[in-house]
Protein backbone atom coordinates (compact mmCIF):
# COMPACT_ATOMS: atom_id res chain seq x y z
CA UNK A 1 0.00 0.00 0.00
CA UNK A 2 1.75 2.97 -1.22
CA UNK A 3 1.89 6.50 0.06
CA UNK A 4 3.46 9.07 0.82
CA UNK A 5 3.08 8.80 4.85
CA UNK A 6 2.88 11.67 7.00
CA UNK A 7 4.81 11.83 10.60
CA UNK A 8 3.47 9.66 13.34
CA UNK A 9 5.11 12.30 15.93
CA UNK A 10 6.45 15.26 16.08
CA UNK A 11 9.94 13.96 16.29
CA UNK A 12 9.10 12.30 12.78
CA UNK A 13 8.40 15.91 11.30
CA UNK A 14 12.45 16.82 10.40
CA UNK A 15 12.85 13.35 8.75
CA UNK A 16 10.05 13.29 6.99
CA UNK A 17 10.43 16.85 5.32
CA UNK A 18 14.06 16.08 4.70
CA UNK A 19 13.26 12.88 2.92
CA UNK A 20 11.24 14.70 1.01
CA UNK A 21 12.61 17.76 -0.29
CA UNK A 22 15.80 15.38 -1.17
CA UNK A 23 13.00 12.84 -4.01
CA UNK A 24 14.25 14.03 -6.84
CA UNK A 25 11.11 12.72 -8.35
CA UNK A 26 9.01 14.99 -6.55
CA UNK A 27 11.01 17.90 -7.38
CA UNK A 28 14.28 18.95 -8.52
CA UNK A 29 16.17 21.72 -6.43
CA UNK A 30 19.65 23.36 -7.48
CA UNK A 31 22.14 22.13 -5.59
CA UNK A 32 18.96 19.52 -3.86
CA UNK A 33 21.69 17.34 -1.37
CA UNK A 34 22.76 20.79 0.35
CA UNK A 35 19.38 23.15 -0.07
CA UNK A 36 17.02 20.26 0.72
CA UNK A 37 18.63 19.28 3.99
CA UNK A 38 18.52 23.39 4.88
CA UNK A 39 15.07 23.70 3.54
CA UNK A 40 13.98 20.64 5.89
CA UNK A 41 15.38 22.22 8.70
CA UNK A 42 14.33 25.17 8.00
CA UNK A 43 10.55 24.18 7.65
CA UNK A 44 10.53 21.91 10.68
CA UNK A 45 9.34 24.24 13.24
CA UNK A 46 6.55 25.79 11.45
CA UNK A 47 5.04 22.13 10.21
CA UNK A 48 5.63 21.00 13.65
CA UNK A 49 3.44 23.28 15.04
CA UNK A 50 0.63 22.58 12.40
CA UNK A 51 1.14 18.91 13.22
CA UNK A 52 0.60 19.75 17.21
CA UNK A 53 -2.84 21.95 16.39
CA UNK A 54 -4.19 18.40 14.93
CA UNK A 55 -3.21 16.48 18.01
CA UNK A 56 0.79 15.60 17.91
CA UNK A 57 1.06 13.70 14.30
CA UNK A 58 -0.72 12.52 10.96
CA UNK A 59 -2.99 9.87 11.28
CA UNK A 60 -2.50 8.33 7.38
CA UNK A 61 -0.08 5.34 9.26
CA UNK A 62 -3.29 4.04 11.82
CA UNK A 63 -5.75 4.54 8.73
CA UNK A 64 -4.06 2.42 6.25
CA UNK A 65 -3.47 -0.37 8.65
CA UNK A 66 -7.33 0.01 9.19
CA UNK A 67 -8.24 -0.08 5.23
CA UNK A 68 -5.50 -3.01 4.77
CA UNK A 69 -6.68 -4.96 7.50
CA UNK A 70 -10.09 -4.67 5.93
CA UNK A 71 -9.32 -5.41 2.72
CA UNK A 72 -6.89 -8.69 3.55
CA UNK A 73 -10.00 -10.03 5.37
CA UNK A 74 -12.48 -9.32 2.66
CA UNK A 75 -9.90 -10.70 0.09
CA UNK A 76 -9.42 -14.18 1.81
CA UNK A 77 -13.39 -14.40 2.07
CA UNK A 78 -13.78 -13.54 -1.92
CA UNK A 79 -10.70 -15.21 -3.06
CA UNK A 80 -9.55 -18.46 -0.89
CA UNK A 81 -7.40 -19.75 -4.22
CA UNK A 82 -5.67 -16.43 -4.17
CA UNK A 83 -5.13 -16.72 -0.30
CA UNK A 84 -3.43 -15.88 1.81
CA UNK A 85 -3.61 -12.41 1.19
CA UNK A 86 -1.18 -9.92 3.30
CA UNK A 87 -0.68 -6.35 3.22
CA UNK A 88 2.30 -4.19 3.50
CA UNK A 89 2.63 -0.72 4.27
CA UNK A 90 5.25 1.62 1.77
CA UNK A 91 5.50 4.82 2.74
CA UNK A 92 7.99 7.35 0.46
CA UNK A 93 9.22 9.42 3.44
CA UNK A 94 8.28 7.93 7.23
CA UNK A 95 8.63 4.40 8.16
CA UNK A 96 7.06 1.98 7.01
CA UNK A 97 9.76 3.16 4.50
CA UNK A 98 8.59 1.14 1.22
CA UNK A 99 12.35 -0.49 1.03
CA UNK A 100 11.69 -1.85 4.50
CA UNK A 101 8.48 -2.94 2.76
CA UNK A 102 10.24 -4.83 0.13
CA UNK A 103 12.95 -6.18 2.40
CA UNK A 104 9.70 -7.69 4.70
CA UNK A 105 8.67 -8.71 1.68
CA UNK A 106 11.60 -10.60 0.29
CA UNK A 107 12.25 -12.26 3.73
CA UNK A 108 8.35 -13.63 3.97
CA UNK A 109 9.21 -15.23 0.99
CA UNK A 110 5.88 -13.84 -0.78
CA UNK A 111 5.13 -15.11 -4.04
CA UNK A 112 3.04 -12.62 -5.97
CA UNK A 113 3.11 -8.89 -5.20
CA UNK A 114 0.88 -5.84 -5.88
CA UNK A 115 2.26 -2.39 -5.90
CA UNK A 116 -0.96 -0.70 -4.94
CA UNK A 117 -1.16 3.15 -5.25
CA UNK A 118 -3.42 4.60 -2.21
CA UNK A 119 -3.45 7.54 -4.53
CA UNK A 120 -6.80 7.69 -6.65
CA UNK A 121 -5.29 10.04 -8.74
CA UNK A 122 -2.03 8.91 -10.82
CA UNK A 123 0.76 11.70 -10.38
CA UNK A 124 4.57 11.27 -11.12
CA UNK A 125 5.27 13.22 -7.80
CA UNK A 126 3.01 10.98 -5.84
CA UNK A 127 2.32 7.39 -7.10
CA UNK A 128 5.50 7.73 -9.80
CA UNK A 129 7.83 8.24 -6.80
CA UNK A 130 6.52 5.39 -5.00
CA UNK A 131 7.40 3.66 -8.29
CA UNK A 132 11.08 4.76 -8.92
CA UNK A 133 11.40 3.92 -5.78
CA UNK A 134 10.70 0.13 -5.76
CA UNK A 135 12.67 0.09 -9.02
CA UNK A 136 15.60 1.47 -7.55
CA UNK A 137 15.49 -0.72 -4.38
CA UNK A 138 16.07 -3.67 -6.83
CA UNK A 139 18.31 -1.77 -9.16
CA UNK A 140 20.41 -0.53 -6.40
CA UNK A 141 21.32 -3.80 -4.78
CA UNK A 142 21.92 -5.11 -8.20
CA UNK A 143 18.95 -8.07 -7.71
CA UNK A 144 16.01 -9.37 -9.27
CA UNK A 145 12.93 -9.74 -7.12
CA UNK A 146 12.21 -12.80 -5.29
CA UNK A 147 8.45 -12.40 -6.30
CA UNK A 148 6.12 -11.02 -8.91
CA UNK A 149 5.58 -7.71 -9.59
CA UNK A 150 2.19 -6.05 -10.95
CA UNK A 151 1.08 -2.02 -10.30
CA UNK A 152 -2.81 -1.08 -9.53
CA UNK A 153 -1.48 2.50 -10.23
CA UNK A 154 -4.67 4.49 -10.77
CA UNK A 155 -8.49 4.42 -9.92
CA UNK A 156 -10.27 7.34 -10.24
CA UNK A 157 -13.68 6.51 -11.06
CA UNK A 158 -13.40 3.10 -9.21
CA UNK A 159 -17.74 2.85 -8.69
CA UNK A 160 -17.11 2.36 -4.83
CA UNK A 161 -14.75 4.64 -4.68
CA UNK A 162 -17.73 7.22 -6.24
CA UNK A 163 -19.81 6.03 -3.80
CA UNK A 164 -17.94 6.56 -0.62
CA UNK A 165 -17.04 10.37 -1.95
CA UNK A 166 -21.05 10.55 -2.75
CA UNK A 167 -21.91 9.38 0.56
CA UNK A 168 -19.83 11.26 2.59
CA UNK A 169 -21.21 14.61 0.75
CA UNK A 170 -24.90 13.57 1.19
CA UNK A 171 -23.83 12.78 4.58
CA UNK A 172 -22.87 16.20 5.36
CA UNK A 173 -25.31 17.70 2.91
CA UNK A 174 -27.31 16.93 5.53
CA UNK A 175 -25.82 19.37 7.96
CA UNK A 176 -26.27 22.75 6.44
CA UNK A 177 -29.16 23.97 7.60
CA UNK A 178 -32.26 22.89 5.11
CA UNK A 179 -33.18 26.26 3.23
CA UNK A 180 -29.41 26.60 2.74
CA UNK A 181 -28.93 22.75 1.30
CA UNK A 182 -29.59 23.32 -2.28
CA UNK A 183 -27.26 26.55 -2.15
CA UNK A 184 -24.33 24.93 -1.07
CA UNK A 185 -21.49 25.33 -3.34
CA UNK A 186 -19.40 21.97 -3.02
CA UNK A 187 -15.72 22.33 -3.50
CA UNK A 188 -13.71 19.26 -4.30
CA UNK A 189 -10.40 20.78 -3.03
CA UNK A 190 -7.33 18.31 -4.22
CA UNK A 191 -3.69 19.07 -3.67
CA UNK A 192 -2.08 21.38 -6.25
CA UNK A 193 0.71 21.01 -8.41
CA UNK A 194 3.62 23.16 -10.07
CA UNK A 195 2.74 24.39 -13.05
CA UNK A 196 6.11 22.81 -14.54
CA UNK A 197 4.52 19.23 -13.76
CA UNK A 198 1.50 19.82 -15.19
CA UNK A 199 3.04 21.28 -18.34
CA UNK A 200 5.11 18.14 -18.71
CA UNK A 201 1.94 15.92 -19.16
CA UNK A 202 1.40 14.95 -15.94
CA UNK A 203 -2.31 13.61 -15.61
CA UNK A 204 -3.26 13.86 -12.38
CA UNK A 205 -5.79 16.83 -13.01
CA UNK A 206 -7.44 15.44 -15.75
CA UNK A 207 -7.54 12.27 -13.57
CA UNK A 208 -8.96 14.29 -10.67
CA UNK A 209 -11.57 15.56 -12.87
CA UNK A 210 -12.71 12.48 -13.64
CA UNK A 211 -13.54 11.40 -10.28
CA UNK A 212 -15.34 14.97 -9.49
CA UNK A 213 -17.87 13.86 -12.67
CA UNK A 214 -18.02 10.51 -11.43
CA UNK A 215 -19.29 11.46 -8.32
CA UNK A 216 -21.68 14.47 -9.54
CA UNK A 217 -23.24 12.51 -11.61
CA UNK A 218 -23.58 9.96 -8.57
CA UNK A 219 -25.21 13.23 -6.77
CA UNK A 220 -27.13 14.01 -9.87
CA UNK A 221 -26.13 17.02 -9.87
CA UNK A 222 -27.43 18.29 -6.73
CA UNK A 223 -25.45 21.74 -6.21
CA UNK A 224 -22.92 24.18 -8.01
CA UNK A 225 -19.63 22.94 -7.94
CA UNK A 226 -15.96 23.30 -8.47
CA UNK A 227 -12.64 21.89 -8.58
CA UNK A 228 -10.09 23.85 -6.69
CA UNK A 229 -6.20 22.97 -5.57
CA UNK A 230 -4.79 23.69 -2.34
CA UNK A 231 -1.55 23.64 -0.64
CA UNK A 232 0.95 25.75 -3.00
CA UNK A 233 3.96 26.65 -1.55
CA UNK A 234 7.12 28.52 -2.89
CA UNK A 235 7.21 31.20 -5.54
CA UNK A 236 6.64 29.45 -8.51
CA UNK A 237 3.09 28.87 -10.25
CA UNK A 238 1.24 26.15 -9.45
CA UNK A 239 -2.01 24.79 -10.57
CA UNK A 240 -5.28 26.72 -9.78
CA UNK A 241 -7.91 27.81 -9.23
CA UNK A 242 -6.75 27.61 -5.36
CA UNK A 243 -8.58 27.19 -2.50
CA UNK A 244 -8.74 29.45 -0.16
CA UNK A 245 -8.61 32.03 -3.30
CA UNK A 246 -12.06 30.36 -4.30
CA UNK A 247 -13.54 30.42 -0.90
CA UNK A 248 -12.56 34.41 -0.93
CA UNK A 249 -14.06 35.21 -4.10
CA UNK A 250 -17.40 33.05 -3.34
CA UNK A 251 -17.68 34.77 -0.13
CA UNK A 252 -17.58 37.99 -2.02
CA UNK A 253 -20.36 36.75 -4.85
CA UNK A 254 -22.79 36.26 -1.84
CA UNK A 255 -21.89 32.32 -1.51
CA UNK A 256 -21.45 31.84 1.93
CA UNK A 257 -22.21 28.15 2.09
CA UNK A 258 -19.52 25.73 1.51
CA UNK A 259 -18.49 22.24 1.47
CA UNK A 260 -15.55 21.09 1.54
CA UNK A 261 -14.39 17.93 0.01
CA UNK A 262 -10.98 16.45 0.00
CA UNK A 263 -10.98 14.34 -3.30
CA UNK A 264 -6.95 13.24 -4.27
CA UNK A 265 -6.78 11.64 -0.72
CA UNK A 266 -8.56 9.09 0.98
CA UNK A 267 -7.30 9.20 4.78
CA UNK A 268 -7.46 12.50 6.93
CA UNK A 269 -3.46 14.10 7.01
CA UNK A 270 -2.58 17.58 7.70
CA UNK A 271 -4.00 18.86 3.90
CA UNK A 272 -7.26 18.14 5.85
CA UNK A 273 -6.77 18.41 9.71
CA UNK A 274 -4.80 21.46 9.50
CA UNK A 275 -5.33 23.03 6.01
CA UNK A 276 -9.12 22.29 5.24
CA UNK A 277 -10.62 22.38 8.60
CA UNK A 278 -8.70 25.44 10.64
CA UNK A 279 -7.10 27.41 8.33
CA UNK A 280 -9.77 27.73 5.74
CA UNK A 281 -13.08 26.68 7.41
CA UNK A 282 -12.01 28.11 10.60
CA UNK A 283 -9.71 31.25 9.73
CA UNK A 284 -10.38 31.75 6.52
CA UNK A 285 -14.18 31.40 6.51
CA UNK A 286 -14.80 33.85 9.53
CA UNK A 287 -12.47 37.15 7.72
CA UNK A 288 -14.82 36.53 4.48
CA UNK A 289 -18.03 36.61 6.36
CA UNK A 290 -18.97 32.54 5.80
CA UNK A 291 -22.39 31.77 6.93
CA UNK A 292 -21.94 27.99 7.20
CA UNK A 293 -18.76 26.10 5.77
CA UNK A 294 -17.83 22.42 6.57
CA UNK A 295 -15.94 19.33 5.57
CA UNK A 296 -16.93 16.29 4.22
CA UNK A 297 -15.24 13.55 6.04
CA UNK A 298 -12.43 11.39 4.82
CA UNK A 299 -12.99 8.19 4.28
CA UNK A 300 -10.82 6.93 6.95
CA UNK A 301 -12.54 3.80 8.62
CA UNK A 302 -15.58 3.47 5.89
CA UNK A 303 -16.15 -0.31 5.40
CA UNK A 304 -17.05 0.44 1.81
CA UNK A 305 -13.89 1.97 1.15
CA UNK A 306 -11.73 -1.56 2.19
CA UNK A 307 -14.23 -3.00 -0.18
CA UNK A 308 -13.21 -0.47 -2.80
CA UNK A 309 -9.80 -1.87 -2.36
CA UNK A 310 -10.61 -5.28 -1.92
CA UNK A 311 -12.81 -5.32 -5.26
CA UNK A 312 -9.63 -3.27 -7.25
CA UNK A 313 -7.21 -6.09 -6.04
CA UNK A 314 -9.31 -8.75 -7.37
CA UNK A 315 -9.97 -7.35 -10.62
CA UNK A 316 -6.49 -6.69 -10.55
CA UNK A 317 -6.03 -10.33 -10.00
CA UNK A 318 -8.21 -11.69 -12.52
CA UNK A 319 -7.07 -9.33 -14.96
CA UNK A 320 -3.96 -10.75 -15.38
CA UNK A 321 -2.43 -7.62 -16.37
CA UNK A 322 1.06 -5.99 -15.33
CA UNK A 323 -0.39 -2.39 -15.09
CA UNK A 324 -2.72 0.11 -17.26
CA UNK A 325 -2.05 0.87 -20.38
CA UNK A 326 -1.62 4.87 -19.17
CA UNK A 327 1.39 3.36 -16.85
CA UNK A 328 4.02 2.33 -19.87
CA UNK A 329 3.92 5.62 -21.18
CA UNK A 330 6.32 8.48 -20.25
CA UNK A 331 5.02 12.14 -19.91
CA UNK A 332 5.97 13.42 -23.47
CA UNK A 333 8.17 15.98 -21.62
CA UNK A 334 9.65 13.70 -18.54
CA UNK A 335 13.57 14.49 -18.15
CA UNK A 336 13.77 11.91 -15.40
CA UNK A 337 15.49 8.97 -17.14
CA UNK A 338 14.44 6.98 -13.89
CA UNK A 339 10.37 7.18 -14.87
CA UNK A 340 11.65 4.95 -18.36
CA UNK A 341 13.68 2.25 -16.22
CA UNK A 342 10.93 1.80 -14.22
CA UNK A 343 8.46 1.52 -16.47
CA UNK A 344 10.17 -1.04 -18.25
CA UNK A 345 11.65 -3.03 -14.65
CA UNK A 346 7.75 -3.15 -13.98
CA UNK A 347 6.46 -3.98 -17.54
CA UNK A 348 9.12 -6.78 -18.24
CA UNK A 349 7.65 -8.56 -15.04
CA UNK A 350 6.38 -11.96 -16.15
CA UNK A 351 3.09 -12.95 -14.26
S1 LIG B 1 7.76 12.79 -15.01
FE1 LIG B 1 6.07 11.67 -15.78
S2 LIG B 1 7.03 9.91 -16.60
FE2 LIG B 1 8.71 11.03 -15.80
Amino acid sequence: MLNMGGPETLDDVHDFLLRLFLDKDLMTLPAQSKLGPFIAKRRTPKIQEQYRQIGGGSPIKKWTAHQGEGMVKLLDELSPATAPHQYYIGFRYVHPLTETAIEEMESDRVERAIAFTQYPQYSCSTTGSSLNAIYRYYNSKGINPGMKWSVIDRWPTHPLLVQCFADHIQKELKMFPEEKRADVVILFSAHSLPMSVVNRGDPYPQEVGATVQKVMEKLNFSNPYRLVWQSKVGPMPWLGPSTDETIKGLCQKGKKNILLVPIAFTSDHIETLYELDIEYAEHLGKECGVENIRRSESLNGNPLFSKALADLVLSHLKSNEICSKQLTLRCPMCVNPVCGQAKEFFTKQKL
